[in-house]
């Protein structure tokens, strides 16, 4: 596993609200959980783009957190100062008979999208998984159509569409469109 140091790299952007700050790019710590746990939270209660209609309590996300720092699991963090702004993973199920995949999440608070952090976060793991994973998968809401884009973009294959997949939305129900990429060593 690259140590925060070794796998870190930072951009400049400049972000919506007017400032202009660094955010930083790097694999997660332990003590990042509480401040992921909201950033994870914000979105889903957006209710446009995950599943999940808010985070699991912190004690959860520890737990979680400590069984991805064990088994090395590619997991970035983007942080502008102490605040985790978004997240990008690619975790492993459980089961031996899907190890050899990792299920995608991607995510980052309404004022750092659409300043390039959510391609280099998706580089990061694409990189993080050579080795780990033989193939890389998620679903992506039909009407995200930002998100398709960028996972097009970085070589993701559309495989499928699940209808009617998700319902109580802020725009009511979608279809998740299944995508995957194979990753070569
Ligand atoms: C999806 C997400 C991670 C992308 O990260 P990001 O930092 O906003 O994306 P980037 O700035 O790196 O790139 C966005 C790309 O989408 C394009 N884009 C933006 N809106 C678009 C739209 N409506 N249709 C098509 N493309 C769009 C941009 O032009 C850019 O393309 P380019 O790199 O070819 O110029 C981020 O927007 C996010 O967190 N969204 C909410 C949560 C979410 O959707 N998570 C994914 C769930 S599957």
């Amino acid at each position: 596993m690259l140590t925060p140091t070794e796998a870190s790299w930072g951009i400049h952007a400049h972000v919506r609200d007017g400032r202009d700050m660094a955010v930083i790019i790097r694999p997660i710590v332990l003590k990042d959980a509480a401040s992921y746990r909201r950033c994870w939270d914000a979105v889903a209660k957006e209710r446009r783009y995950i599943t999940e209609r808010k985070a699991p309590p912190l004690s959860e996300v520890r737990a979680q957190f400590r069984k991805t720092l064990r088994e090395k699991v590619p997991f970035l963090v983007a942080v502008d100062g102490e605040h985790v702004v978004g997240f990008a993973a690619a975790y492993r199920r459980g089961l031996p008979s899907l190890s050899h995949g990792g299920n995608v999440g991607i995510a980052l608070l309404p004022a750092y999208r659409e300043i390039g952090l959510g391609s280099k976060l998706m580089a990061g793991v694409l990189k993080l998984s050579r080795g780990k994973f033989a193939c890389l998968y998620l679903e992506v809401f039909g009407k995200n159509k930002r998100a398709y884009h960028l996972y097009k973009k970085i070589g993701f294959k559309p495989c499928g569409r699940i209808k009617n997949y998700v319902k109580g939305l802020a725009y009511g129900s979608d279809d998740a469109l299944l995508m995957q990429k194979q990753i070569h060593r």
